[in-house]
């Protein structure tokens, strides 16, 4: 790939430019922000340590819209990060009036782009954006289950002791309290996690999962987390860059997929050079399927307040 555009030169974007420089995944990567001078200023930061990791990925920064011009690829981080206490919908009025401007700004410059956000509450702005741009449903899409189901992954390797290369873990619905970590079609090297954990560790992992990003908070207090959710838009934007067609949770605009229709939700889908090429349909049973409506009713509850 050319041209990747971050727009949100805080902590997430700046991480996810650093891995997606330092590995290589395009020839170029802009980072937007309208803070003078804090693009421009991470982006020189990036630069100055190609010759250390031996990259050749140009990083460039600034504050112009402009800057997104023939952009491939453009993520989108900015927008106002929760406090501690607050809930990711606390900051949908805020960041719909941000996602806005920037669609607005992607539709000018970058109109042939993907687009992927990361904003929070993601899935509502992901729904917003899809509808504002009026783009094919797969060109659009947001960043959250491959964050949540690394964060399970994790939670999975300190319960059983096991190395987290074997592990593959899977979460779907909302990017909120109400997201449905599937234990059930989650492996250790092919074989089932509930081979490896009795009921209880199930529960602690669910459980810190579904809360992954407020533990992280409430510790930090000052900043929500930024490595985990940059490895995760990084390892989105490889699968593209590469049209790689990994099978990974993408928050996907959903047209009949699992009964819903017109709404945004998070659920495994193939991702590729062209966006979302398929959502992925699991066989969920009773229980997980009614976890997963409730987490797209608390979605569609939000979009009520847009
Ligand atoms: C997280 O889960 C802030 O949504 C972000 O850490």
């Amino acid at each position: 790939m050319n041209k990747i555009s971050i727009i949100g030169a805080g902590r997430v974007g700046e991480t996810a430019a650093y891995i997606i420089a330092q590995q290589e995944m395009c020839s170029e990567v802009v980072l937007l922000d309208i803070r003078e001078g804090a693009a421009a200023g991470a982006a020189l930061d990036i630069s100055q340590s190609a010759s250390y990791f031996g990259f050749d990925t140009r990083v460039t920064g600034g504050t112009d819209p402009a800057l997104l011009k023939d952009s491939e690829l453009v993520v989108i981080t900015a927008g106002s990060p929760r406090k501690p206490g607050m809930s990711r919908s606390d900051v949908l009025d805020i960041n719909r009036a941000v996602i806005d401007t920037l669609v607005d700004d992607v539709l000018k410059y970058a109109p042939d782009s993907l687009l992927l956000l990361v904003t929070n509450p993601v899935d509502v702005l992901t729904w917003h954006a899809w509808k504002r741009t009026g783009w094919e449903r797969g060109r659009i899409f947001g960043q959250a289950g491959v964050l949540d189901a690394s964060r399970m992954a994790a939670f999975m390797a300190e319960e059983t002791g096991l190395s987290i290369k074997d592990i593959h873990a899977l979460v779907i619905g909302g990017h909120g309290d109400s997201m449905v970590p599937l234990t059930r079609f989650s492996t250790i090297n092919g074989a089932p996690a509930t081979a490896f954990l009795d009921a209880a560790s199930i529960e602690r992992i669910n459980e810190r999962t579904r809360h992954g990003g407020a533990e992280v908070l409430a510790l930090r207090q000052i900043s929500s987390a930024y490595n985990g959710p940059a490895a995760a838009i990084a390892t989105m934007v490889d699968a593209i860059c590469y049209n790689r067609r990994r099978v990974l949770p993408c928050v996907c605009n959903l047209d009949g997929e699992y009964g819903q229709t017109d709404i945004t939700g998070g659920v495994p889908a193939i991702i590729g050079r062209n966006g979302i090429e398929k959502v992925v349909e699991l066989p969920l049973d009773d229980a997980e399927r009614s976890g997963f409506q409730a987490s797209i009713d608390s979605i569609r509850a939000d979009l009520k307040q847009l």
